[in-house]
């Protein structure tokens, strides 16, 4: 079974998710970057417009994968801005996939990420698995955006996340 690990993060906690992914899956990693700096505003701008703004190439090996595992954020209910264009450009070559997020969760579940990767990559994902912060951190006072979103999870964290990931993508219909 080859697996690829296709990450995206600003901030830094989708990345070690990745690489935790990676060594437990023994999957090659790559990552996306953009060529413009990332803002806030960008983010809301791309939500509010569908836009796609360009990223740096990536190593077209794509269509040589059983399964793709997409590693990124939640913003704004939405799949990270910055995998579209990667979506639109070797979407046509990829059979199954999954999407998978350490995301903030303060606002509970982000219930359309199946939908808005359905439609944009004309199939539907084997697996999403969203994982959140809020989790992560005690029940009182109840985590807020402001918490989770200066959160980066740690070591330990990741170790535990990555095994989370692996069970749940292990229930679903994704022979790893
Ligand atoms: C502009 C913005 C919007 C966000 N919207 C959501 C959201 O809708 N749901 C959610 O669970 N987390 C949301 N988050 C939190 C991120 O998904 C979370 O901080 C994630 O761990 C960041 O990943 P990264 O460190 O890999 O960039 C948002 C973060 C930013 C910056």
């Amino acid at each position: 079974m080859a697996t690829l690990i296709v990450s995206y993060s600003l901030t830094g906690n989708n990345q070690a998710l990745a690489k935790g992914l990676a060594t437990s899956l023994s999957a090659q990693h790559i990552r996306i970057t953009e060529p413009k700096k990332r803002t806030t505003g960008t983010i809301a701008l791309d939500v509010m417009l569908n836009r796609t703004l360009k990223i740096e190439p990536l190593q077209d090996r794509f269509g040589e994968y059983d399964v793709v595992m997409f590693v990124g954020p939640v913003w704004m209910g939405q799949v990270a801005a910055p995998f579209r264009a990667c979506f639109k450009q070797y979407g046509a070559k990829i059979d199954k996939y999954a999407y998978i997020s350490i995301s903030g969760g303060a606002e509970g579940p982000n219930p359309k990420l199946k939908d808005e990767l359905t439609k944009r990559l004309g199939k539907a994902p084997v697996a999403v698995v969203d994982l959140h912060i809020a989790d992560l951190l005690p029940k009182e006072p109840k985590p807020e955006r402001k918490d989770t979103s200066a959160y980066k999870i740690n070591e330990k964290e990741v170790g535990q996340l990555t095994e989370s990931v692996v069970t749940s993508l292990k229930g679903s219909n994704l022979p790893i």
